[in-house]
């Protein structure tokens, strides 16, 4: 496309389409699958071009590079935007897409990418404190100069990009600081902290807790009911013993919206917010970032994080599964910008994109994979299904199933039929574990496309007794059209009645039909 073309349609923006929100590059819905460097990688030109080039057999569509605040404005006030140009510029060489990270105050619950003039002037940016009177390694975000530092360098980022970009659309979405939150405590006890935490729960909460009563995140509605639901006072008045957290998830996200809005102003793109997760049943605030958009938190992050599109889970914990579903809660769309980046990620890849209508997929460390990969395959696949899952997203036609353990198994209603999909084999004899996508096309005919699963079907309708393939081809999509392999029958579909995905990435496109 050329530029003048790209300048006419609108910025990247996301939109509903059904139960779905997509996100729309240069007015097509366009689906990130993607990868995220490694946090140092960015950080020269030299070293990053051949990582992208790496990345092109591997068939990405987009890349998440971080962005450091200790580059960008050395010393106060001068901007250095050579990465941003040299990035955008390397990446469209590449036909890549960009996810930009704003690595500012908040970097794993910790300054560390904040510029030296930030870093060494503890009186101008106070830091959080876990216990009283000892500084930590995090610049409080009560720090009124830290948040206006921080959004107007995010804002000189944006009005940059805006100069460079507004054309050409590479960049399409924005990242704003990294796993925010405290560690080490519950909350900052900093005296700007203090001061507010003796302060009433602010009242735009309140009003969204009231609004929302009955379709609350179950965790916060516990703690809010503890009180007895109270309608205002302080945080350890209404919340409890869940007050640490709700209040460092507020401020947290009060910051980061005020960072994302000075950036919009200047350059509206979508913007996400990412979670270091809960690693398990009783691990307490500050054990992960107290107050970073924990699935928990989503509705606290909501109300106060208006400028935030999504919430966005980094899942390296192995239930992959149970963590998207808690990302999809409160309206959250699922986007995924750091997984592990294994064999796994290529069934992770098809059950985000099959059951959630993922807006992204990217496995973190994308530099430590080279083709052939199997996670190449299935991007590869994806970029040519793109039209059909796109036009399938949010209606109900299209899901996803993925494995995590040994002889699992799931149901699946789609058009008139219920599908029971099972695993092939234990994790261990599988090099990718059982992961696919089934689409409905049209009438009966349907496409499964992934490794290690066995599905079956039967009809909803009552009058009819017995579900049965009419026909079942292997083949491909090529640029969004089929194309059509062997026929199979006989011992390759349990004699009609059953769809057998092997280790090798397979795509099946059949018809159905039902009997009594
Ligand atoms: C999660 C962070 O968000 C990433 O930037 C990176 O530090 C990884 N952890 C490291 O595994």
């Amino acid at each position: 496309m050329t530029t003048t073309a790209a300048a006419a349609l609108p910025r990247p923006h996301l939109r509903r389409q059904g139960t779905a929100t997509q996100l729309l590059v240069d007015g097509q819905p366009f689906i990130l699958l993607a990868g995220e460097l490694h946090n140092s990688s960015a950080s020269a030109l030299a070293y990053v071009e051949p990582l992208l080039d790496q990345l092109i057999p591997l068939h990405l569509n987009a890349v998440l590079a971080p962005l450091s605040w200790e580059l960008i404005e050395p010393d106060e006030g001068r901007f250095d935007f050579a990465l941003v140009d040299g990035i955008i510029d390397a990446a469209r060489r590449r036909r890549l897409r960009v996810v930009f990270l704003w690595f500012g105050t908040l970097k794993n619950a910790m300054s560390c990418y904040t510029p030296a003039w930030v870093k060494t002037d503890l009186a101008r940016f106070p830091r959080a404190e876990a216990q009283p009177g000892v500084a930590s390694g995090t610049v409080s975000p009560f720090g009124a100069e830290i948040l206006r530092c921080d959004a107007r360098a995010f804002a000189a980022v944006m009005r940059h990009i805006a100069d460079i970009d507004a054309a050409r659309h590479t960049v399409v979405m924005m990242q704003v600081e990294n796993e925010p939150g405290i560690l080490y405590a519950s909350r900052d006890h900093s005296p700007a902290a203090e001061r507010a935490f003796a302060a009433p729960v602010p009242e735009p909460l309140l009003a969204h807790l009231r609004q929302q009563t009955g379709t609350l995140i179950a965790e916060l509605d516990e703690i809010w009911a503890a009180t007895g639901r109270r309608a205002a006072g302080t945080w350890a008045e209404v919340f409890g013993e869940g007050a640490d957290e709700v209040f460092m998830a507020w401020h947290t996200a009060r910051f980061v919206d005020a960072v994302a809005a000075a950036g919009r102003a200047e350059h509206d793109l979508p913007m996400f917010a990412n979670a270091w997760l809960i690693a398990g049943p009783g691990y307490k605030p500050g054990q992960y970032p107290s107050g970073g958009p924990v699935s928990k938190m989503l509705d606290v992050w909501r109300a106060a994080a208006p400028h935030i599109d999504v919430l966005a889970p980094d899942i390296y914990d192995p239930d992959f599964r149970g963590n998207a579903v808690s990302y999809t809660r409160s309206g959250n769309p699922l986007l995924v910008p750091e997984t592990r980046s294994d064999t796994a990620a290529a069934a992770k890849a098809l059950y985000a994109v099959g059951r959630h209508d993922a807006i992204c997929f990217a496995p973190f460390g994308i530099d430590d994979l080279a083709a052939p990969h199997p996670l190449g395959e299935t991007y590869r696949l994806l970029r040519d299904l793109m039209p059909l899952l796109t036009t399938a997203a949010g209606s109900g036609r299209m899901t996803g199933f993925l494995q995590q353990g040994d002889e699992e198994n799931w149901t699946a209603e789609i058009a008139g039929f219920r599908f029971r999909c099972r695993t092939a084999k234990p994790m261990k004899d599988c090099t990718v574990p059982g992961g696919a996508l089934l689409l409905h096309l049209e009438a009966n005919e349907f496409i499964m496309a992934g490794r290690n699963l066995i599905l079956t079907f039967e009809p909803l309708d009552p009058a009819q007794r017995t579900g049965e393939l009419v026909w079942l081809d292997v083949g491909d999509y090529r640029g969004g059209q089929w194309v059509a392999g062997r026929r199979l029958n006989g011992d390759e579909t349990a004699h009609g009645t059953g769809v057998l995905l092997g280790d090798a990435l397979t795509v099946c496109r059949f018809e159905l039909h039902a009997y009594r």
